[in-house]
């Protein structure tokens, strides 16, 4: 594939947005795969790309989802898998292949894992398949500090992360929209190609503006979109707040 900040740069021309729709839908069990799809193709036009997390992949598994992959394929709509991965190397390296090859073209992984035996092999993967992967610097939940926050020698620990995220060449950062102020820090060290994404926009209480004014790339929203009565003006609304200027 492209590299992941081209494709999702070459998207957000296309279709003026800086969304990715998290795709978590709940409710019964049999009907959330058709609910996302029907999102999908309600929304195509309007965002840059699909994130996956266990609200579907936990149901349905990589192969119940190959549809709905394929459909955001057709779309132009890389799909990220939130899997949020944080395992030894040859499990992290399983994980990859099975997610790729069901169509998947990026993930999402802790770095918390560490590099030697764990992420490395991780990175090499994806490289080799040709595939995305964000890293997560910051989460969006209040305990966020407790972890992410905490201070490793003079430094916190998401600011590790962060130089990690660029000496390890990952294709981006995980910051939480809530904490424009550590955008700003992590936007310092990453390398300009390396993108970052920001959920926490919307019922986490995060402001979609703030986050891309202090240095997000995309905004990722999950449910200010799915439980929406209208999802198409809930997305329309983020992009005219968001206004990029299309292509
Ligand atoms: O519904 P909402 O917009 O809050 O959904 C945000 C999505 O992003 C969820 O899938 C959540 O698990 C995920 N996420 C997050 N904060 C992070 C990393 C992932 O909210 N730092």
């Amino acid at each position: 594939m492209r590299l992941l900040g081209d494709w999702l740069e070459s998207n957000s021309k296309k279709f003026g947005s800086r969304v990715i729709l998290a795709a978590d839908v709940t409710g019964p069990y049999e009907s959330r795969v058709e609910r996302a799809s029907e999102l999908v193709s309600l929304l195509k036009e309007r965002m840059v790309a699909v994130k996956v997390n266990w609200h579907l992949l936990l149901p349905y598994g990589v192969l119940g989802l190959r549809e709905l992959v394929e459909r955001c394929g057709d779309a132009g709509l890389p799909v990220i898998a939130d899997m949020k991965l944080n395992d030894i190397g040859a499990t992290n390296v399983e994980t990859a292949e099975t997610l790729f090859s069901n169509g998947f073209d990026a993930l999402i992984a802790n770095p918390f894992v560490g590099y030697k035996g764990g992420i490395d092999e991780l990175v090499s993967k994806c490289r080799e398949m040709r595939k995305g992967i964000v890293l997560l610097v910051y989460m969006s939940h209040s305990g966020a500090r407790e972890g992410y926050g905490l201070k490793v020698g003079n430094e916190p620990l998401y600011l590790r992360f962060a130089r990690e995220t660029r000496r390890w060449g990952a294709d981006g950062a995980i910051v939480s929209s809530k904490s424009p102020s550590i955008i700003r820090q992590v936007r310092s060290v990453l390398r300009k190609e390396q993108v970052i994404l920001s959920p926490g926009v919307g019922v986490q209480g995060g402001d979609a503006r703030r986050a891309l004014k202090a240095g997000s790339d995309y905004v990722i929203v999950g449910r200010s979109i799915t439980e929406a009565k209208d999802p198409s003006r809930s997305v329309d609304a983020i992009n005219r707040e968001l206004a990029v200027d299309t292509a």
